[in-house]
């Protein structure tokens, strides 16, 4: 278990750079850059409606989707455990003309402590998916200590779907490669309609909205307390 979250922190740090790709379609993944356009396009429009006061982005990455939901918070808390990721986010926050207050965190989300109830809304983009189910327990503890009662949540993340099926199994190990060859391997999983729903109904949260695409989905959750 140590090794493989040892594994994905690697496999991240040495990613970022060319992270922003897997948005352009060039993913060794699936290579169908169309299916790509038509999910980022939607769900880029999902990021701008959503976000409320103070937002925690968990496992931000390159802090894509901080340019379509910043402007609807007041302050924001970037958290990564990959330093080059956070270094990337950084560029992609300095970017953009905000008076947003911005935050950034590096650490693992299951270790880092935070005060309780202090955030009021959240963003976690295909990070879910890359935690054991022992793991996903733990994040959703936490992530529930931390928001306030009625936040919001966006679950962004890896449809399963027909396209998915042809290129990559639902669960497991997998081999990931770099643009220089260099390869990795990872868990992942990928979640379909019924798996999102048995996720939002197993941690008490309610789905105000759901884009499924077949290569990523956005779900739109409200805590019910
Ligand atoms: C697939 S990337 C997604 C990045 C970004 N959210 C996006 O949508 O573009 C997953 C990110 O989550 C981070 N991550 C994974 N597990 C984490 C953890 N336990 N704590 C903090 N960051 C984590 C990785 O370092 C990586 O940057």
């Amino acid at each position: 278990m140590e090794d493989q979250r040892d594994e994905l922190s690697a496999y991240y740090d040495a990613r970022a750079p060319e992270y922003d790709e897997v948005y352009l379609g060039k993913s060794p993944g699936i290579p169908e850059p169309e299916t790509y356009g038509r999910d980022v396009r939607a769900i880029r429009t999902v990021c701008a409606a959503f976000g409320f006061g103070h937002l925690i982005d968990i496992g931000c990455g390159t802090g894509y989707w901080f340019p379509y939901y910043g402007k609807n918070c007041s302050e924001v808390t970037l958290i990564d455990q990959s330093r080059s990721m956070l270094v990337e986010s950084q560029k992609k926050v300095n970017e953009q003309l905000t008076d947003v207050d911005v935050h950034f965190i590096r650490g693992n989300f299951l270790d880092v402590r935070f005060f309780s109830k202090i955030f009021d809304s959240a963003l976690v983009a295909f990070m879910i998916s890359h935690l054991t189910e022992e793991d996903e327990y733990v994040f959703f503890k936490k992530l529930m200590e931390i928001l306030k009662p009625k936040s919001e949540m966006l679950w962004i993340d890896g449809s399963w779907s027909s396209v998915r099926k042809k290129y990559r199994g639902k669960r497991g190990l997998q081999a990931r490669t770099l643009n220089n060859g260099r390869s990795f391997t990872i868990y992942k999983q990928y979640f379909d309609e019924n798996d999102i729903n048995a996720v939002i109904k197993k941690y008490s949260l309610t789905l105000r909205s759901l884009y499924m695409g077949d290569v990523f989905f956005a779900a739109r959750t409200v805590l019910r307390h």
